[in-house]
């Protein structure tokens, strides 16, 4: 389904003339419903990675294929309905819309795309229910907790049944009873939808929820 080649990114510091290697020469094939996770240290460009897979970043060189497509030559106009139509992502810092309430957040890409109202609404408060998130539904997003938050941003990310998960930590402001909890709805969630899940994580618990375990060090794959 998805399968990134030679994928090269390096940021310019801040004399603008240097440049630092965060991703060299990195391979990664995800399949058609496997599930994934990505380890490695603090640094090692795990968030840049999956920030080049959603699009939302230009690598350096490479390609990066998903079911045929280069996303590397879209424009950001195709990049935009590409990712609302085929990826979820839970950010490591949320990315919540702090003036929208739990359901608004959580029902956003479904809003996107133009579903009927009645149709969102029974998504969106199943979802909710199922994130243990009922009494907060109303609550706008700057009032929760780290948790709490983190529940929204992944329930924002299944609520279209996209064909990719991308979670970048997403149990990590969580303890180990709702780390389970999260994981679990997670992996349903690809299960029941066939969708692939790349999840990156710190957490060694938690590994053997997956088919296959990437490790990054230093920019490279090990
Ligand atoms: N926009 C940017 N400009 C310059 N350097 C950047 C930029 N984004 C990331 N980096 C650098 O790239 C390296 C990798 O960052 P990245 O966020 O991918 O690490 P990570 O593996 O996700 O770490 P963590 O586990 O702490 O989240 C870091 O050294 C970071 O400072
Ligand atoms: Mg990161």
């Amino acid at each position: 389904m998805l399968r990134c080649s030679k994928i090269n990114k390096s940021f310019l510091m801040d004399d603008l003339i240097r440049k630092e290697d965060v991703l060299i020469d990195v391979n990664l094939t995800i399949k058609e419903k496997s599930l994934t996770a990505l380890k490695g240290p603090s640094g090692s460009g795990k968030s840049t990675l999956l920030n080049l897979i959603c699009g939302l970043d230009k690598v350096s060189s490479g390609n990066i294929i998903f079911n045929e497509l280069d996303i590397t030559k879209m424009s950001t106009d195709q990049l935009c309905a590409f990712r609302n139509k085929n990826i979820g992502i839970v950010f490591q810092f949320f990315n919540l819309i702090k003036d929208l309430t739990v359901f608004e957040n959580i029902s956003l890409p479904l809003a996107l795309c133009g579903e009927k109202k009645s149709f969102i609404n029974e998504q969106t408060n199943e979802m909710i229910n199922k994130l243990g998130l009922w009494d907060r539904r109303n609550f706008k997003t700057n009032l929760l907790s780290g948790g709490e938050s983190q529940r929204v941003a992944i329930g924002r990310a299944l609520i279209s049944h996209p064909r990719l998960i991308l979670a970048d930590e997403p149990t990590g402001n969580l303890d180990k009873t709702n780390s389970k909890k999260i994981i679990e709805i997670l992996i349903e969630s690809c299960r029941t939808y066939d969708s692939s899940l790349l999840l990156v994580t710190h957490d060694d618990d938690l590994l053997s929820y997956f088919d296959n375990i990437l490790e990054l060090e230093s920019g490279k794959i090990k």
